[in-house]
């Protein structure tokens, strides 16, 4: 079987899920899912994550609403903007593109927006639903990990998982979504010890530590699956030419004809999240109309 875990073909099944979705909601009760992003400041990345989230947002038939503030405004400006958007009908999807200026409490913000429009799924009510296993919004890296994982492997009941990282918003809600999926879970981090022995045990493995190729051959099960969410630039020295380049958390060219499954970078976990984004802003939109969930997996 093919290793490789393509996460951008997968993404663009999914996309075409949601517009189905979005069509029968316009079709049959005369709403668009619509979807709020604002961007404070001028962060470069920022600005094309946004512009991104808003093209694939038209482009499954859904309405997309961008609100670029500069990045001297005020947290009173930014609230009331979020407040506005918890109000308004039309929206059932609100982003705040992280992170925020420093003079910005970051924590508040996220948690001024409605909890149902939390489409990132990091409102705090949100992340006790997801850690109690209740029905919440959750947050747009782990879910793709999760659907990418499920499509390969199917039921993961009983599978030894390493999660190494322990971010709020990767680590954490992984580990929440893989026991709930009856997984045997581990995090492990920065002040692990035996980090090497502990991955080497895992039937699946994610890596979130944004650590460049941390993750080594040694590290690795034979026959287990790899999930890279690292996104890492570093300047490698490619036919004799330095150049800057973009690699995972894990060691693509040491899994070779080791692993069961692993997705590259880039082109694995990164194109899953916006698709995630554009099914999680569905999702908010159907049970806006009390309707029962979409299915993605
Ligand atoms: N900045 C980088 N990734 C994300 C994300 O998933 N959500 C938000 N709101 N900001 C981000």
């Amino acid at each position: 079987m093919n290793e490789i875990i393509d996460g951008k073909k997968f993404s663009q099944t999914l996309r075409t899920k949601v517009k189905s979705y979005v069509h029968i909601i316009k079709e049959r009760y005369g709403v668009t899912p619509g979807l709020a992003v604002i961007l404070v400041g001028e962060d470069p990345a920022s600005q094309v994550y946004v512009r991104n989230k808003g093209k694939q947002s038209l482009e499954v038939g859904m309405n997309s609403y961008e609100y670029k503030l500069d990045a001297s405004t005020s947290s009173d400006v930014l609230l009331s903007l979020i407040e506005k958007l918890n109000n308004d009908v039309n929206v059932h999807g609100i982003l705040c593109q992280l992170p925020l200026p420093d003079h910005l409490n970051e924590k508040a913000v996220i948690n001024s927006i409605d909890p149902k429009k939390d489409v990132d799924g990091f409102h705090i009510s949100n992340v006790g639903l997801l850690n109690t296993g209740q029905k919440s919004m959750i947050p747009c890296t782990p879910l793709g990990c999760l659907l990418l994982l499920k499509d390969r492997l199917g039921d993961l009941s009983g599978k030894n998982a390493v999660i190494v990282g322990r971010s709020n918003i990767v680590g954490k809600p992984m580990a929440n979504l893989l026991l709930q999926e009856n997984c045997t879970v581990t995090i492990a981090h920065s002040r692990t010890e035996n980090i090497e022995t502990i991955c080497a045990q895992a039937d699946i493995i994610v890596a979130a530590v944004g650590r460049p190729e941390m993750i080594k051959r040694e590290w690795v099960k034979p026959g287990a699956t790899v999930i890279d969410v690292g996104i890492n630039r570093v300047t490698k020295n490619i036919d004799g030419y330095e150049k800057t380049t973009l690699v995972g958390d894990v060691c693509f060219t040491d899994m070779a004809g080791l692993v069961a499954g692993l997705t590259p970078v880039p082109g694995g976990v990164g194109p899953m999240t916006i698709a995630c984004l554009l099914a999680n802003t569905v999702t908010a939109c159907y049970r806006s109309q009390d309707l029962s969930d979409p299915e993605f997996t």
